[in-house]
C-alpha cells in the first residue's frame, strides 16, 4: 500500500519535528495535539527549522511551504482517512494504551499506526488494538530534522509488510532505518539511557562538575555533546521514565535511576523545555 497521507500525534519536540521531516519528504501531513498552545509552540519551531534549512539551499521553496502549511488538529478525528499514523505524544503507557485504543476504533484496518516511543513495548500497545499486524516502532531522534536514525521496532504480531512499508517511508523521509526488538529501551535507549545515568552518578558523587562530566565525554570520546546536555536536550522526565522501564522489565539493579535524577524531575528541572536542567537555559 502506497503511503500518501500521515497523521502526527503530539506536536511537542518529536511530533512537530516528525511532521516537519514528512511534509519536507512530500507526504500529506496533519499534526494534532490536545493543547492549542503545543500546536502553536510546534508551528513556531517547524518555522524557524526549516527557514535555517530554505537559507542553506537544502530545501526549496516548495518544500519550506509543505512545511509551513501542515495541517494542525485539536483532536484524532484526521486520523480517520490516514494511511499512516505516527504517535508522538507523552512517554506513558497508560495514555499511550488510550491513544491507540481510541486510534484502533478510528481508522480503517489497512492504516498502519505507529508509535514513537522510547521504551514501550509495542507488543503491548498492539495488543490494545484489532490490527497489531499494523501496529510498529517507529523511533525518530532529536532533533528530528538533523538526525539521521530510525529505529524501527516489530511487536511480536508486526506484520513484515508493515515494516517494509515502514523502511520505505524512513528512507523517503532521508533517514536510514534500523530494526530493533521489541525489548526494553530497544537498542538506542538500553546503550544511551544507562550512560547518561552513570554521567549523573558521577555528579552526585562529585566525581566531577558537570562541565568536567560533558567535557570528558565531548573531548575523549568525541560525542556531539556531553551526556547532561544531552539529557537536558532529551528531558530529564523522558530519561527518567526510560530508566523506570528498564529497570522494571530487565530487573537488574544497573538500571536504578540515579537519585538526583528523580529529585531534579521532582522539582521540575526537566532540561531545555522548563529552562533549567543540568544547565539553566533562561525563558
Ligand atoms: N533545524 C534546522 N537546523 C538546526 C536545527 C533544527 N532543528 N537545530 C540545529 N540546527 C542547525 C544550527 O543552526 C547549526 O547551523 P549552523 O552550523 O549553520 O550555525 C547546526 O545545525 C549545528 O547546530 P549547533 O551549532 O547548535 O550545534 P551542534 O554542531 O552541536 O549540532 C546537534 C547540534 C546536531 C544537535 C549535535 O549537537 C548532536 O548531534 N547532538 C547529539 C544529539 C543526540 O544525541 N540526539 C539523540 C537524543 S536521544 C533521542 O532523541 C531518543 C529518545 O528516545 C531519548
Amino acid at each position: 500500500m502506497e503511503i500518501k497521507n500521515i497523521v502526527v500525534i503530539g506536536a511537542g519536540a518529536m511530533g512537530n519535528g516528525i511532521a516537519q521531516t514528512a511534509a519536507v519528504a512530500g507526504y500529506q501531513v496533519t499534526m494534532t495535539d490536545i493543547v492549542p498552545e503545543a500546536i502553536e509552540r510546534g508551528k513556531a519551531s517547524i518555522a524557524k527549522s526549516v527557514e535555517k534549512f530554505a537559507n542553506k539551499g537544502i530545501i526549496d521553496q516548495t518544500q519550506k511551504d509543505a512545511a509551513l502549511n501542515i495541517a494542525t488538529s485539536l483532536h484524532m478525528d484526521p486520523a480517520r482517512g490516514a494511511d499512516l499514523v505516527i504517535e508522538a505524544a507523552t512517554e506513558n503507557q497508560e495514555l499511550k494504551l488510550e491513544l491507540f485504543t481510541e486510534l484502533s476504533r478510528l481508522t480503517p484496518r489497512e492504516t498502519i499506526l505507529a508509535s514513537n516511543t522510547s521504551s514501550i513495548s509495542i507488543t503491548k500497545i498492539g495488543a490494545v488494538t484489532d490490527h497489531p499486524d499494523k501496529v510498529i516502532g517507529m523511533h525518530f531522534f532529536n532533533p528530528v530534522p538533523l538526525m539521521t536514525l530510525l529505529e524501527v521496532v516489530r511487536g511480536l504480531a508486526t506484520s513484515d509488510k508493515t515494516r517494509d512499508a515502514v523502511f520505505e517511508v524512513g528512507r523517503v523521509m532521508g533517514k536510514e532505518p534500523v530494526e530493533a526488538k521489541d525489548s526494553p529501551g530497544f537498542i538506542s535507549n538500553r546503550i544511551l539511557c544507562p550512560m547518561i545515568n552513570e554521567a549523573i552518578f558521577a555528579l552526585q558523587e562529585g566525581i566531577g562538575t558537570r562541565e568536567a562530566i560533558d567535557t570528558v565525554m565531548k573531548l575523549g570520546m568525541n560525542h556531539p555533546m556531553g551526556p547532561l546536555t544531552l539529557a537536558d536536550l532529551i528531558g530529564l522526565d523522558v530519561v527518567l521514565s526510560v530508566l523506570e522501564v528498564l529497570h522494571r522489565d530487565l530487573g537488574e539493579d544497573k538500571y536504578r535511576p540515579a537519585p538526583l535524577l528523580r529529585k531534579m524531575v521532582d522539582a521540575g528541572y526537566l532540561g531545555r523545555k522548563t529552562g533549567r536542567g543540568f544547565y539553566e537555559y533562561g525563558k
